[in-house]
């Protein structure tokens, strides 16, 4: 599941990237399309439900250590597990708080909220463009949505691994293979959607 929503990363961080173009009209027509087409309907259906099997899974595999291991260790680090694998729950955390106002920001103002209107080629579209761009001149929602991105490319950097591992696949050969795909995975993702704010807050 978690490759899934790795997929959707990388088709929203493409579909994003479109509102640095001097014309704004390929993102908004990409938004709109994002936002009617019955196929992405279904698939919205399916990333939700995607997002609430991911958690639940996540906090069921945190609450099976924990009680395995009633005690924590008195030297913090004394386990061998990356540094990154053992901060999953807190990153996941602060993902998710993320979601809720992200969601509230753009999601739900494209849906039910009043959107300014722009006419591309005769045809009336919702400027998604404008509330993103006028967002991201704000330097608070700057710093937030770098913070976000930095925390998010820690939380797929042990994520996309521990998929694999999920699947059985772990042995000596693929799992530095693996390991080093996910770290630039999560650079390239991180890298990517850092790119958007800066570019906007600076251009
Ligand atoms: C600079 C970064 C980002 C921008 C500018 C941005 C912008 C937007 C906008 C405008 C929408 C609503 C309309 C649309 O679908 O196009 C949206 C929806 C959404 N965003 Fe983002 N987003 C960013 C990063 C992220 C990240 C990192 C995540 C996940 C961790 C995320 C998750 C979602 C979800 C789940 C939706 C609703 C589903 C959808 O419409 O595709 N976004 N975002």
């Amino acid at each position: 599941m978690g490759l899934f929503l790795i997929t959707f990363l990388f088709v929203h961080l493409g579909i994003n990237l479109l509102v640095l173009l001097p014309d704004t009209s390929a993102f908004n027509i990409a938004a709109h399309f994002m936002g009617t087409n019955p196929i992405i309907k279904v698939f919205e259906v399916v990333l939700f439900s995607g997002f609430i099997i991911h958690i639940i899974y996540g906090l069921t595999l945190q609450v099976q250590n924990w009680m395995a291991r009633p005690n924590r260790y008195k030297i913090e680090g004394w386990s061998h597990s990356s540094p990154f694998s053992k901060f999953m729950i807190h990153t996941a955390v602060i993902i998710f708080i993320f979601l809720v106002i992200h969601l509230a920001d753009f999601y739900f103002k494209a849906k039910f909220g009043h959107l300014e209107e722009v006419l591309i080629n005769g045809e009336p579209y919702h400027d998604m463009a404008a509330l993103v761009l006028a967002k991201f001149k704000i330097i608070g929602f700057v710093i937030g949505y770098i913070f976000i991105f930095i925390i998010l490319g820690f939380h797929l950097h042990h994520g996309f691994q521990s998929a694999f591992q999920s699947f059985g696949l772990n042995n000596k050969t693929y799992t530095p293979i693996i390991k080093n795909v996910g770290t630039l995975i999560a650079f390239i993702l991180a890298i990517g959607y850092i790119i958007i704010p800066v570019a906007i807050y600076f251009l």
